[in-house]
């Protein structure tokens, strides 16, 4: 039996007896874009004749590209400098829409030339979305030319926390270091075009209106008190100072998004939405004031009020509404795609109450957790997924009816930055967790985990060639 080793693995694949044995199996295959075939399935045969890859889209064809140069590891040489081929027969295509991963360049600014390396990593595994969570309030890293002073101020902290934040803590301990960066449009444009090549969908999400420290830093006036200079975060955890309710703050938040819309053309534009504590529009005059002109019975309620604002610039230019899953309970549009976070459960509701969700539960694709014990693993924030524990993720919730099973549209893993300071620490958490979530997003068989240990064990020579830190296995 050859050494095949493809992650994730394709959902049939049979191999026959023999081998086509010939000079340059890469060059030589044959690659077309087929009718018979669905626009995300993918066909590859091997035969002693020749190697044929068929799709029904271009996008599936890569999918077939990127499986066939992993297929081509278990080549071996034979005789005149030729390689000997398996013979196979891969019937492939995936079972979920979006499969992504998000990376928190906010906590910590990534380097471009590392952003397009997890692209790599993302391309290596079939999937197809990096969701960049751009601003929080510890940095703000898109520029945005009508607004320079978000990324001037709120791109950078004079230094950052030291250890682990725990609840209630007041008194810290700081590094003394500047933290910062931010993309310019060019940088991300080229992200973009660098993803595109490679059938990814890049994902900005500017997080609102909470999370927003590192504006209102930069621009007091978006602030619930205007004559208090903030810096911007130097701590985790959730800040209580949010976006005001003010018609000037919905303005300014529309022409940075039409800035953001203009960078990334993609179908999905990211509101954030998560953890926005409203104990300041409690106390805020303005937003009492606002809160009683809508009607609204609770200052909760102008968080949803305030993303349909913001929102109709989406709207305007066709685009999906995405957000974590706190938004099912603000009035969101129904046809917001809904980010489940907190639990499984979360997606459940949101599939439910007739959203599409992709699912990105803490408890089991938080890249943030530990992976070991963590006495003798890197500092982290908490919780405990271990590879395999992503392994056995089982995307789609028990309970739910076929009709919202087909609303869950894919699966997501976070990587949350509080905690890793820069690529090899970024690489560590991500990676190899990504190949076990790609699995499932892929919809590979479920087989015993030592089957995929097997497959992964040679993969990791794959992630190493991309440039890429890893956790080794146990
Ligand atoms: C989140 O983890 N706050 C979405």
């Amino acid at each position: 039996m050859p050494d095949i080793a493809i992650v994730p693995a394709p959902r049939e694949l049979v191999v026959d007896d023999g081998a086509w044995t010939t000079a340059d199996p890469a060059v030589e295959a044959v690659r077309t874009v087929v009718e018979n075939l669905d626009e995300t399935e993918y066909r590859i045969d091997v035969t002693a004749d020749g190697a044929r890859l068929s799709a029904g889209s271009e996008d599936a064809l890569r999918w077939a590209e990127t499986t066939y140069r992993q297929l081509l590891d278990a080549a071996e040489p034979a005789a005149d400098g030729q390689v000997s081929v398996p013979a196979v027969r891969i019937a492939d295509a995936p079972r979920f829409g979006w499969r992504g991963i998000m990376l928190d360049v906010s906590r910590h600014f990534l380097p471009k030339d590392f952003v397009l390396k997890v692209v790599d990593a993302v391309a290596l595994h079939r999937m197809n979305v990096l969701h960049l969570h751009l601003t929080d309030d510890q940095g703000w890293r898109v520029e945005i030319e009508a607004y320079p002073k978000l990324t001037e101020v709120g791109g950078w902290r004079p230094e950052s926390m030291v250890g682990k934040m725990s609840h209630g803590q007041t008194e810290f301990t700081y590094d003394g270091r500047r933290h910062g960066g931010f993309y310019t449009k060019d940088d991300l444009r080229e992200i973009v075009a660098y993803a595109a090549e490679r059938g990814i969908t890049i994902v900005p999400e500017i997080d609102l209106p909470g999370h927003m420290q590192a504006a209102i830093a930069a621009y007091p006036e978006l602030g619930n008190n205007p004559d208090t200079q903030l810096g911007v975060r130097q701590i985790w955890g959730i800040s209580d100072d949010v976006l005001n309710v003010n018609d000037a703050t919905v303005e300014f938040v529309k022409t940075v998004l039409r800035e953001v819309l203009d960078i990334f053309p993609g179908p999905y534009i990211h509101l954030g939405g998560d953890e926005c504590p409203d104990v300041q529009w409690r106390e805020s005059d303005a937003a009492q004031k606002r809160q009683a002109e809508l009607g609204l019975t609770d200052a909760s309620q102008l968080q949803g009020w305030f993303t349909a604002q913001v929102a109709e610039v989406l709207i305007e230019q066709n685009r999906r509404l995405v957000g974590w899953d706190e938004m099912v309970e603000t009035d969101c549009p129904k046809d917001a795609v809904i980010m489940a976070w907190r639990s499984a459960q979360r997606g459940e509701v949101a599939a439910k109450a007739g959203h599409d969700v992709v699912m990105s539960p803490c408890e089991s694709v938080y890249f943030d957790y530990y992976q070991g014990d963590p006495e003798t693993e890197p500092l982290a924030i908490g919780g405990f997924i271990p590879l395999e524990k992503v392994y056995d993720f089982e995307v789609v919730p028990e309970g739910l009816t076929e009709e919202e099973q087909s609303r869950i549209i894919g699966t997501q893993a976070n990587v949350w930055t509080e905690y890793m300071e820069g690529p090899d620490q970024v690489g560590y958490m991500l990676l190899p967790r990504l190949s076990a979530v790609a699995e499932r997003a892929w919809g590979s068989p479920k087989t015993p985990y030592d089957e995929f240990l097997g497959r992964l064990r040679p993969h990791l020579k794959r992630i190493e060639a991309l440039g890429l830190n890893y956790r080794p296995l146990d």
